[in-house]
């Protein structure tokens, strides 16, 4: 680690409030951050963790309305579940905020003022869609036409989603008001823009010279941003949700929310340390860190510095942008507006207690790469083979021996063999990779590392076999519980950055005080003398049954998703009141029924239709078992001229509806009706 920094800030990406948290923001961007920041606190550095929601936006103002409530309501209410739902689950931000708050405002109004007053921006009036009813210019989303790739109706003015085509909003055709349905009319708009043009030089000198150690797809995303060559960016948008431009005459105007959003790591920095903000910022001997999205890298590495740049005053650029690439949930892109994602809140209200097991999977299969997937049959593997089987299997084993052959005392350490040597030699060599892994923002790696110690104290207690010697030998078998005492103790603290509930339950049950990295390696942690305390499962094994039901959570939403997606068919042709009165519709009671030999989709029906019997086909097999349909009554056209399926002559056709997913559904009277009673 290096020494020459004597502080650092560490920022995670303001989550949009327009939605809850879930497992992507959460392995992209705040578990990742957590992790490092706890892992600093436990080596005694100056750090700390700034946070909040992003609560400016399109994306806010068309939740709210989508709901008809105020944009204010709807981060008021998402903040909230945010807030809630990352403390519960032990992302110890130093402060969380948001940038609704009048800190946040006035940070951002006078950052810009002070760009503008220096002459930083320069201004361009260009074409923007309009809507003439409500009077206001249209964001890209808030138009919608028809997508000249696919021809997607629906297509929006920056997206298409039925292609995935990125779009302009003058590459729509027949472009119309997503608020009002009218055709859109462009309009002429003054905007301030950014010149990272002129901020290009620097940021190829500081990226692509001085930071060659970032993480490759950082590096290389920044690269051919810059060997695009860049163009001066819009910092303002017409909109009535943001933060004002404080600039005379720009009335309807608000800040960009990404020149805003990241000047809130800034005001948060404020708001936690009024007196001593500023040294986290402009002392050359801090470090600025960014955990963010892949999504967010062009902002942070190529927009935010410019502006920082462009403030001058010292601001420091950042020291690294870990940026992690994005989770897929069971082979699909998380989708909020899908609603295909694991919400946090849901989560810890579902799992309850069991805040590390997901902190631990999304570690261990962290998108650190490359995207990775996350599904509910590699968490519960995880937990029931890694957590439970080495993790939890070995510190039981050690406090239970204990127990049974020292009644909770820990045990005297005599002489160490050759054995206990190698394995605090391992331990040391652990301490090293873990190290230098977290160092480095390899997490995954870290977490690997750190389930070594655990490995090391089942192969310790494997080849030493305790519970034999305790027969003969008990100064040696002190001696081996002694030390697998001290691997749990080891454990305790290799582990507190990753899973610091379990990590304060370990440490507890071994009565062991504050923790710090420095001792890891140590093999005087726990007290010789001291009674723990009885042995508690520290992971609890997961059942298929529970993963079954979030398998089957995910399966009703694709249903749900398909459903909504789903449009009825164009109206047939107008016919006249005498044509359809010319059908015969009846109801009628269903005697037997029964599969039809070689034919997979039919069934032969017998019904009383209140005058004979008759036999209707129907290709209804593969949707009703035979024997759950006598006795049942059915609709059927009795006029129809009878026509032989597969050697059976049926009269008639039994009524039914195709749902949105091809399934058939019988139609059916509300009541039991006299066979034969006519419809219509
Ligand atoms: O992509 C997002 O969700 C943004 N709200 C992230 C903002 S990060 C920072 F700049 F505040
Ligand atoms: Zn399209």
């Amino acid at each position: 680690m290096e020494k020459k920094f004597k502080r650092t800030l560490v920022t995670t990406a303001l989550p949009y409030a327009n939605g809850p948290v879930h497992i992507g923001h959460l392995a992209g961007v705040y578990v990742p951050a957590d992790i490092y920041t706890r892992y600093l606190r436990m080596r005694g550095c100056d750090v700390i963790m700034v946070g909040g929601s992003d609560e400016h936006g399109v994306p806010i103002t068309l939740r709210a309305r989508k709901e008809s409530i105020t944009p204010q309501q709807v981060v008021d209410r998402y903040h909230t579940i945010i807030k809630d739902s990352l403390e519960e689950l032990g992302i110890s931000f130093d402060i969380y905020s948001r940038t609704t708050s009048e800190l946040h405002h006035q940070t951002a109004s006078e950052f810009f003022r002070r760009l503008y007053d220096n002459g930083e921006f320069t201004v361009q009036t260009a074409l923007q869609p309009y809507d003439e009813k409500t009077n206001e210019f249209l964001a890209d989303r808030y138009v919608v036409g028809t997508c000249p790739r696919c021809g997607n109706e629906n297509a929006y003015g920056d997206q298409c989603e039925a292609c995935g085509s990125s779009l302009n909003v003058t590459d729509l055709i027949n472009p119309r008001s997503a608020l009002t349905g009218e055709p859109v009319k462009m309009r002429e708009t003054t905007h301030w823009y950014l010149p990272l043009d002129k901020w290009e030089p620097n940021l190829r000198e500081w990226i692509l010279e001085n930071h060659k150690e970032w993480k490759t797809n950082v590096y290389g995303q920044c690269k051919s941003w810059l060997d695009a060559g860049l163009q001066p960016r819009a910092v303002s948008r017409d909109l009535n949700w943001g933060v004002p431009v404080p600039v005379e005459g720009a009335e309807g105007k608000v800040l960009y929310v990404w020149f805003d959003a990241p000047i809130g790591y800034i005001s948060n920095t404020k708001e936690l340390l009024p007196d001593s903000w500023e040294k986290y910022w402009k002392d050359p001997e801090s470090r600025i860190v960014n955990f963010i999205g892949k999504d967010n890298i062009v902002f942070h590495c190529i927009v935010f510095p410019s502006m920082l740049m462009a403030y001058g005053d010292n601001f420091q650029l950042p020291y690294n942008v870990p940026a992690n690439e994005f989770l897929n949930l069971e082979g699909d892109k998380i989708s909020t507006s899908r609603n295909w994602a694991v919400w946090l809140h849901e989560y810890l209200r579902e799992f309850p207690g069991k805040q590390d097991v997901l902190r631990y999977v999304l570690t261990a299969n962290a998108p650190e790469t490359k995207d990775n997937d996350f599904t509910w049959a590699d968490f519960q593997a995880r937990n029931n083979n890694e957590l439970v089987a080495i993790l939890g299997n070995f510190v039981n084993r050690a406090v239970v021996l204990t127990h049974k052959y020292f009644g909770g005392i820990v045990p005297e350490c005599g002489e160490l063999s050759d054995t206990d040597h190698e394995i605090f030699a391992e331990l040391s060599d652990i301490k090293v990779a873990l190290s230098d892994a977290l160092d480095s923002f390899h997490f995954r790696e870290a977490l690997k590392q750190a389930m070594e110690i655990a490995r090391l104290g089942n192969r310790y207690l494997q080849e030493t076999e305790p519970w034999k010697l305790a027969k003969t030998d008990m100064t040696r078998t002190a001696t081996i519980l002694n030390v697998a005492l001290q691997l749990c103790a080891n454990l305790a603290i290799a582990f507190e950055p990753f899973i610091p509930f379990s990590s304060a339950r370990l440490s507890k049950m071994l009565g062991l005080g504050k923790l710090n990295w420095d001792m890891l390696g140590r093999s005087d942690l726990v007290i010789t003398g001291n009674v723990i305390a009885p042995a508690e499962l520290l992971f609890e094994k997961i059942e298929d049954s529970d993963v079954q039901t979030q398998v089957q959570k995910l399966l009703d939403t694709k249903k749900a998703n398909e459903t909504a997606a789903w449009k009825a068919e164009p109206q047939a042709d107008t016919i006249e009141f005498d044509t359809f009165m010319s059908s015969d519709l009846r109801v009628g009671t269903v005697l037997e029924c029964e599969k039809v030999p070689k034919a997979d989709k039919l069934l032969r029906f017998l019904i009383d239709d209140g005058l004979e019997k008759r036999t209707i086909v129907s290709g209804i097999a593969k949707y009703y078992k035979p024997e759950d349909l006598i006795g049942k009554q059915v609709c059927f056209i009795a006029n129809l001229a009878p026509r032989k399926l597969k050697g059976i002559v049926s009269e008639g056709m039994i009524l039914s509806a195709v749902n949105s997913d091809g399934a058939i559904v019988l139609i059916t009277p509300s009541a039991p009706v006299a066979p034969g009673a006519k419809i219509g």
